[in-house]
This record gives C-alpha cells, sequence and structure tokens, in this order.
C-alpha cells in the first residue's frame, strides 16, 4: 500500500536541512555545529552491526585526511546514546582507532526522516547507508545511497571532496575516474581566448571545442 505521508525529498544544490540532535559529543544544533567547514554526514542502519563497525572505524582513521580538506564529519544510528557509547568501545577494540567525531542517536528517526534516510521497501526502520557532502554555505553537493549490506568505499568519498573542493574554485569539472593530480576539464561555458589563457596558463588539449584537457590548476 503507497503511504500518503509526504515524502521529504532532498536535491543537490537544496539547503541541507539544519536541526538539533544528541550525539555522542553533547547536543548540536547542525548548521552551527559545521561553522565554515565541509561536512560528510553518513547513517547506519544499527549500532553492533558488523559492516557499519568498519566503517566507522575507517572514517575514524582517516580523520587526519577529512581535517586537511575542513572537513567535519558526523554520524547517524537509529539506536540511542547508551548503546552508541558501547558500541564505540567495541569499534576502538577491533578496528585498532580511537573514535574521532560525534555520532548521532535518533531513537526517534527524527533526523532520519528529514534526510530520507530511510527507504520503507529496503527496510521501515532502519536507515539504508546514506552519505550527504554539504558545503560551507550548507547547500547540498553530493549524495550517496548504498543498501546495508554494502560498505562504503571512504577512498571514493574523499576523493569526490577533492573534485567538488577543485571544481567550486577553478573553471574545470574532473572526468571519468578522475583523481587528485590528473588532468581536468574545462568547463565548455569558457570560450574568451583571454581568460583561457588567465585561468590555464599551464595550457591545455583540445581535442573537440567542448572537450579541453588541461593540467590541475591548483597544482
Ligand atoms: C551491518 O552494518 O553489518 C549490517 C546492518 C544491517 C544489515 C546488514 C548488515
Amino acid at each position: 500500500m503507497s503511504s500518503t505521508l509526504p515524502l521529504h525529498v532532498i536535491q543537490l544544490g537544496d539547503e541541507a536541512p539544519d536541526f538539533t540532535a544528541q550525539t555522542t559529543e553533547g547536543e548540536i544544533r547542525f548548521h552551527q555545529w559545521m561553522g565554515d567547514n565541509w561536512c560528510v554526514f553518513f547513517s547506519h542502519p544499527k549500532d553492533f552491526t558488523p559492516v557499519c563497525t568498519t566503517e566507522l572505524g575507517e572514517a575514524a582513521r582517516l580523520k587526519g585526511e577529512f581535517d586537511k580538506r575542513n572537513v567535519k564529519i558526523i554520524g547517524l544510528s537509529v539506536d540511542g546514546l547508551q548503546s552508541h557509547q558501547g558500541w564505540i568501545n567495541d569499534i576502538n577494540e577491533t578496528q585498532n582507532t580511537t573514535m574521532n567525531f560525534p555520532m548521532i542517536a535518533d531513537k526517534e528517526g527524527k533526523v532520519s526522516q528529514l534526510y530520507g534516510m530511510i527507504h520503507p521497501k529496503a527496510d521501515d526502520t532502519f536507515t539504508v547507508r546514506s552519505v550527504f557532502i554539504i558545503d560551507p554555505d550548507k547547500k547540498v553537493r553530493l549524495m550517496m545511497t548504498y543498501p546495508a549490506s554494502t560498505g562504503r568505499n571512504f577512498a571514493e568519498i574523499l576523493r569526490v571532496i577533492d573534485s567538488l573542493q577543485l571544481t567550486t574554485y577553478h573553471s574545470v569539472a574532473t572526468p571519468v575516474n578522475w583523481n587528485e593530480g590528473d588532468e581536468c576539464v574545462i568547463l565548455p561555458s569558457i570560450t574568451d581566448p583571454e581568460e583561457l589563457k588567465r585561468k590555464f596558463p599551464k595550457g591545455w588539449k583540445e581535442m573537440k571545442p567542448y572537450l579541453r584537457m588541461t593540467p590541475q590548476p591548483n597544482k
């Protein structure tokens, strides 16, 4: 039977909904907590589950990489604070790390609903594995959705942050399988020869008028 509840759908470019929540590092107001940073906000189906345990361990180990990129990370699971604390002990013990970012205790599912993290046809209680990458203006810049059974790839999360930050501040896009340091694509909208020379002093290769490759501008 289809639901009559209005579905809250977040789209790229929307303002990330603000909320107040209890976390393992105290109560936060989300936008205020982010400050002028970027944010990776990711959900976990449930506490004391194996895939989530490995993901949270990896995120904690990569904290230095997120810090370098001015990115704050925050997790969410639909269990309470006491449960989170017990689980964090297990994560620290088994994943050779110390949890170093907050986990939202979303027992009533308010934040999960706000962000569309519960997909009833997958599971009507637990969240899917959502990732929202939010910029310092609080705009949603990237979303990924994985099922509970597939752990996320944190190398890919760092890769897309690098692409988002590069393409936000320079007039390029990143091509297939791009990684930090690889050639970039010049935005087709840039056609003025003087602007091209100023923005791409290292030069470019033109294969088609719309397909021009240039060395990564900020390297
Ligand atoms: C996990 O995190 O391991 C998991 C959670 C829910 C379903 C399957 C796996």
